[in-house]
């Protein structure tokens, strides 16, 4: 029998973790802690390994069901049929949080593509070239439960449900990997920049059908509650990369300008002819400036 008291359990101080005032859940200490837990699993995360497995809360259950069930009948109205379809085949749950581990192997027997964790923003370079790799970098906390219908940050609403739905296809997830080969050339700052608003306007924000009752297959659109139902009110142009590098871009709003193909066989062509001529030299020849935004 040991004579020793028992030692009392080391108190570990939770990880720090801050979100911009007016974020919803940033005066939320467990909120805070929680998002902490979740990026420092991403932070130990190897490549090539599954995601870590995340304790998510009840609350985090109750907002993903409430978020993929208000966005369910948009989906129906808006989102283009292809996008309908690869949903399908990713069949992700809609009344609890998918662990990104889960949806990453189906990902995978879709189209290549698997999910890695990500602690936060990631480097533009850094994100677009996995692409190449077939890999998509995303985080795994939900929005706070105060505000399931809207957040100001790319949350896991966005990357899986918006992102999931075209990298579940076969035909939009060679368009990643074209725009991640094409981010590996950029080799300029302003040729990344170039690549990144063709992406933007594209897989981020695209349309796709006639200009006057276009559906949308962009993740920001898909993920968005509040713009899903308005985009049509947006100016609609043709594609055209000239348009898509120089137009003014405010993150704070509703997007003004958007860019739709009227067919699947057009955007595929827009995509591989503007990849296909990234180079050191695009930025410039395009008229991205230095002091451009992305
Ligand atoms: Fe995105």
């Amino acid at each position: 029998m040991s004579t020793h008291a028992p030692m009392p359990a080391p108190i570990v101080p939770a990880p720090a973790f801050e979100l911009p005032s007016g974020y919803p859940g940033h005066d939320d200490a467990a909120y805070l802690t929680h998002r902490a837990v979740i990026a420092e699993a991403a932070h130990g995360h190897l490549p090539g390994a599954e995601p870590p497995h995340i304790a998510y809360t009840p609350q985090d259950h109750a907002c993903w069901n409430q978020i993929t069930h208000a966005l369910a009948p948009l989906w129906r109205k808006y989102a283009t049929a292809e996008v309908r379809e690869a949903m399908e085949g990713l069949a992700l749950p809609t009344d609890r949080v998918p662990q990104l581990a889960e949806s990453s192997r189906r990902l995978r027997e879709l189209t290549g593509f698997s999910f890695a964790p990500a602690a936060g923003i990631v480097p533009l370079q850094d994100f677009y070239g996995t692409l190449a790799d077939s890999v998509f970098q995303s985080t795994q906390f939900i929005r706070h439960y105060a505000s399931p219908l809207f957040s100001p940050e790319p949350d896991m609403v966005h990357e899986v449900l918006g992102h999931g739905a075209t990298l579940a296809s076969p035909r939009f997830a060679d368009l990643y990997r074209q725009f991640g080969a094409a981010a590996r050339r950029a080799e300029t700052r302003e040729s990344l920049k170039a690549v990144s608003r063709v992406f933007w306007f594209t897989l981020e924000y695209g349309l796709l059908g006639d200009p006057g009752s276009p559906m949308a297959y962009g993740a920001s659109l898909l993920s968005s509650y509040g713009e899903l139902q308005q985009f049509r009110q947006a100016y609609i142009c043709p594609l055209d990369v000239r348009r898509m590098v120089t137009v003014p871009y405010d993150v704070t709003e509703y997007q003004s300008v958007l860019f739709a193909a009227y067919a699947f066989e057009e955007l595929e062509d827009f995509v591989g002819a503007f990849c296909a001529g990234v180079d050191g030299d695009t930025g410039d020849r395009l008229g991205v400036t230095a002091d451009q935004r992305w």
